[in-house]
C-alpha cells in the first residue's frame, strides 16, 4: 500500500491496487469539520486524477466513522466546501465510492455515507440521525436520500424518532449493501470496491433511485398516520414537524428542488429558539458533575456495593438504579410485610419491561440476584454507601442515621433521599458529618434521570465528587444542589403550587391552570400532577384540620389517582374528567375565606405560575443553592417535565428578555403581593443587561456570522 501523507493530516490517502483509501483521522470522533472536509475533497480530486485508481473506498479511523457535522461550527458560515459540496462531489465521483462504516456513522457522517454510490458495515457498526435531538434536520441531504433507499416509513422512523439501529438492521432496510465481519471491513471494503468497479459505467447514485418513493405516491396517508401515531412527541416542537415535511418533499419534489426545501426547512430550525433551548440543554448536560465541587480537585472514591434503607416506593426503585448498573445491594426495611411487598413490586417492573422486549428473562433474574434484602440494620456493614430511603420525618431520619452511624464502615458515605428536610440536622448527631450527603431521586428512581446532590456546609468534596461520578454510573443527570428547603426543584414547585391554589380560590378553574400547562408543553397540568403523585404524601390525618382544600380532599379520601379521586375524578383506566363537587368546594372555601371570586384571563395565569418559578430560581441562585442557571432548568427539565424545547425556566426567562420579565413581575407584586417582587439578581442583570445563563436573545439567535475568515487549508 502507497501512502504520500504526513502524519497528522485529519485525513489519510491510500492506495491499494486499483482502490484509494481515504481515511478520516480526526479523533475523537472524526467529525466533519472544515479541515476533514478539505481533506476528503482533496482526496477524491486525486484519486479521480490517477490513473492507476479506479474505485475509491472513504472509511474512518479509530472508533468511528464519523459522528457527524463539527458542532462547533453550527450558526457560522462554514467554510467551503461545505458539506453539501462535498456530498455532491462525492455522488458526482466518476469512479465509484464504498463508505465502509465501522462505530458510528451519524448525522453528517450517515450523510456522507449515503452520498456514496455503496456501503459496506462492520457488524457492530450503528448509524441514526440524531438532529431532532437538537432541535434540527439532516440538513446535507440526508431527509432525502435516506426515503430513496429505505423507504419513507423507515426514513421516517430513524430521522424523527434520533435513534440508532445496528449493522443487521440497516442492512436488512437495504441501507447498507454488505455486512463485514469484525476487524476485516478494510479488505471487505476494498474487495466491494474492486468488484463494483468492474461494472463499468456511471455509478448508481441514490439521488436517482425512485422505486420506494414511488410506493408512496399512492399513500400519501403515510404522513398523517405518522403524525397520528406520534402526537406525543410531535406535541409542540417543531424539529420533528420539520423533519416530515422534508421527508415528504422528497416525495413531491425533484431531487434538487427536495434539496433545496430541506436547506430551507434546517434554516428555520436554526435560527429558531428551540434549537437553541435543545442545543444549550446538550452542552449543559454535558457539562454537569465535572466541576461541581466547586472546582475542587477531590477524587473520588468507588462505590462497589450500597444499602437502601426503606423498600418502599423510592427505596425500591433506587435499588433497581443500581442493579441495574450492576452495582449490588442490600435492601433494608424494618417490617417483613413491607420487604415483600417492595420486592414484589421490583420484580413486577422488571416484568413490565421485560414484557416490552427491553429486557430478557435472564437479565431479569440477573439484576433481581443483584439486590439482598433483609431486616437487618446491622447489614450495611459491607457498604460503602448507604442511602435511606424511610418515612419523611425529621426524628424518625436523625435516629436511624445515628444508627447507621454506629453500624455502618467508618469510611461510608451516609446519605438521605429526604425531599424536604435539612440534610445537615438529618446527620447531624452522627460523627460522620462531612460523609452526609443528600441524594435526592426522583419517583421512579429507576427510570427518573434526575438526581439532586445535596451537599451540606460540611460535605466534604470528595464525597460530592464520588456522588457526581456515580449519578453519571448509574445514568443519572447528577446536579449538585445546596441544602435549602426543596433544595432547587421542590423549592420552585412549591412556588408554582401556591400560585396554582391561589388562582382557583380566585376564580380560575383547576382544568384552566392545567390546561395552560399542558399547552405550554408540560406532559401534565399542576393538579394533574399532584393527583399523581398522590394528594396525601406528607398529610397527616391526625394533624390535618380543613384548613386547605387538599386537606379536605385527603379527608374525604380524595388522595389521587390511586384512590380514583382527587382534584378530578379518574375512571378505570385512570383518565381525568373534572369533578363539580371539587368545584363546588373550592368556591365554597373561596367563600369562607372572604375570597371574592372574578374572571382569570390564561396570560394572568401563566404568568403568576411560571413567573413566580423563574423568580424563585433567580433567588435560588443569588442564595447560592444552584451554581448555575442551567443547573437549574436541568432540574426542571429531567424532573419535572418542564419541556426541553424551552430549554428550562432560566433560559425561558432569558428568551422573554429579563427587562420584561422584571416588569411583568412588578406588576404582578402590585396585584398579587410581595411574593412576586423581583429578585435582585434580576433586576441585577437587567441593570448590567446580562442574562441568566449567558444565552442571547431570539433576536440575536438568528444564525452568528463567522468572527473570522476561514483558515483552514
Ligand atoms: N414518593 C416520592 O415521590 C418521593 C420522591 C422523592 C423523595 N421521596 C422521599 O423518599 C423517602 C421515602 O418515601 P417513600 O415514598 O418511598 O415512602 P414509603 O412510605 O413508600 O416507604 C418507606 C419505607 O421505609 C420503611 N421504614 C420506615 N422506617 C424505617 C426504619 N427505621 N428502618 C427501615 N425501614 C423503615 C417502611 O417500612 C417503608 O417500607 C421520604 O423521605 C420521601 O420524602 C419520596
Amino acid at each position: 500500500m502507497t501512502n504520500s501523507n504526513s502524519r497528522n493530516e485529519p485525513v489519510r490517502y491510500e492506495v491499494e491496487g486499483p482502490v484509494a483509501l481515504i481515511t478520516i483521522d480526526a479523533p475523537p470522533v472524526n467529525a466533519l469539520s472544515a479541515e476533514v472536509r478539505i481533506g476528503i475533497f482533496a482526496s477524491l480530486a486525486r484519486a479521480a486524477e490517477s490513473q492507476s485508481v479506479e474505485a475509491i473506498v472513504v472509511t474512518g479511523g479509530g472508533r468511528a466513522f464519523s459522528a457527524g457535522a463539527d458542532i462547533r461550527e453550527f450558526g457560522r458560515t462554514p467554510c467551503s466546501p461545505t458539506l453539501r459540496e462535498l456530498l455532491q462531489a462525492v455522488e458526482d465521483s466518476p469512479k465509484p465510492v464504498v463508505a465502509a462504516i465501522q462505530g458510528v456513522a451519524l448525522g453528517g457522517g450517515l450523510e456522507l455515507a449515503l452520498a456514496a454510490h455503496y456501503r459496506i458495515a462492520e457488524t457492530s457498526a450503528r448509524c441514526g440521525f440524531p438532529e431532532v435531538r437538537l432541535g434540527l434536520l439532516p440538513g446535507a441531504g440526508g431527509t432525502q436520500r435516506l426515503p430513496r433507499i429505505v423507504g419513507v416509513a423507515k426514513a421516517l422512523e430513524m430521522i424523527v424518532g434520533g435513534g440508532q439501529i445496528g449493522a443487521a438492521e440497516a442492512l436488512a432496510i437495504g441501507l447498507v449493501d454488505e455486512i463485514a465481519e469484525e476487524r476485516q471491513l478494510g479488505p471487505s471494503a476494498i474487495r466491494l470496491a474492486a468488484r463494483v468497479s468492474q461494472l463499468g459505467g456511471v455509478p448508481r447514485k441514490v439521488r436517482d433511485r425512485q422505486d420506494k418513493l414511488d410506493k408512496v405516491k399512492s399513500d400519501p396517508e403515510i404522513f398523517e398516520r405518522f403524525r397520528a401515531a406520534n402526537a406525543k412527541r410531535l406535541r409542540g416542537a417543531l424539529s420533528p414537524d420539520h423533519c416530515i415535511r422534508a421527508i415528504q418533499a422528497a416525495v413531491l419534489l425533484p431531487f434538487e428542488v427536495g434539496m433545496a426545501r430541506e436547506r430551507a426547512l434546517f434554516d428555520l430550525l436554526l435560527a429558531d429558539s428551540q434549537s437553541a433551548a435543545l442545543r444549550y440543554l446538550f452542552f449543559s448536560e454535558r457539562q454537569v458533575g465535572r466541576s461541581d465541587a466547586d472546582g475542587s480537585e477531590a477524587n473520588p472514591r468507588s462505590v462497589r456495593r450500597v444499602a437502601v434503607i426503606g423498600a418502599g416506593t423510592m427505596g425500591g426503585g433506587i435499588a433497581m438504579a443500581f442493579a441495574n448498573a450492576a452495582i449490588p445491594v442490600t435492601l433494608v426495611d424494618a417490617e417483613a410485610a413491607a420487604l415483600d411487598r417492595g420486592l414484589a413490586i421490583i420484580r413486577r417492573n422488571y416484568e413490565a419491561s421485560a414484557a416490552k422486549g427491553k429486557l430478557t428473562p435472564a437479565q431479569i433474574e440477573e439484576r433481581l440476584a443483584r439486590i439482598v434484602p433483609s431486616l437487618r440494620l446491622a447489614d450495611v456493614v459491607e457498604a460503602d454507601l448507604v442511602i435511606e430511603a424511610v418515612f419523611e420525618d425529621l426524628a424518625v431520619k436523625r435516629d436511624l442515621f445515628a444508627q447507621l452511624d454506629a453500624l455502618a464502615r467508618d469510611d461510608a458515605i451516609l446519605a438521605t433521599n429526604t425531599s424536604y428536610l435539612d440534610v445537615a440536622e438529618i446527620g447531624g448527631g452522627t460523627a460522620r458529618p462531612e460523609r452526609v450527603i443528600g441524594l435526592h431521586f426522583f419517583s421512579p428512581a429507576h427510570v427518573m434521570k434526575l438526581l439532586e446532590i445535596v451537599r451540606t456546609a460540611r460535605t466534604a468534596p470528595a464525597v460530592v465528587v464520588t456522588a457526581a461520578k456515580l449519578a453519571r454510573t448509574i445514568g443519572k443527570v447528577g446536579i449538585v444542589v445546596g441544602n435549602g428547603y426543596g433544595f432547587v426543584g421542590n423549592r420552585m414547585l412549591a412556588v408554582r403550587d401556591r400560585e396554582a391554589n391561589r388562582l382557583v380560590l380566585e376564580g380560575a378553574s383547576t382544568g384552566d391552570v392545567d390546561r395552560l400547562l399542558y399547552d405550554f408543553g408540560f406532559p401534565m397540568g399542576h393538579f394533574q400532577m399532584r393527583d399523581l403523585v398522590g394528594l396525601d404524601v406528607g398529610w397527616k390525618r391526625e394533624t390535618s384540620s380543613a384548613s386547605t382544600v387538599r386537606e379536605i380532599l385527603n379527608e374525604m379520601g380524595r388522595h389521587g389517582q390511586k384512590a380514583g379521586a382527587g382534584y378530578y375524578d379518574y375512571d378505570a383506566q385512570r383518565r381525568p374528567t373534572p369533578s363539580p363537587l371539587v368545584a363546588g368546594l373550592i368556591e365554597d372555601f373561596s367563600a369562607a375565606s372572604g375570597i371574592t371570586r372574578r374572571p382569570v384571563g390564561d396570560t394572568e395565569i401563566l404568568d403568576r405560575l411560571l413567573l413566580a418559578m423563574v423568580n424563585e430560581g433567580a433567588n435560588i441562585l443569588e442564595e447560592g443553592i444552584a451554581t448555575r442557571a442551567s443547573d437549574v432548568d436541568l432540574v426542571w427539565v429531567t424532573g419535572y417535565g418542564w419541556p426541553r424545547h424551552r430549554g428550562g425556566p432560566m433560559f425561558w426567562a432569558d428568551q422573554l428578555g429579563l427587562a420584561e420579565v422584571v416588569r411583568r413581575l412588578r406588576a404582578r407584586a402590585d396585584r398579587h403581593g410581595k411574593e412576586f417582587e423581583p429578585s435582585p439578581l434580576l433586576e441585577r442583570l437587567v441593570a448590567e443587561g446580562r442574562s441568566l445563563t449567558g444565552a442571547p436573545r431570539p433576536a440575536a439567535s438568528a444564525p452568528l456570522k463567522e468572527e473570522k475568515p476561514c483558515t483552514a487549508s
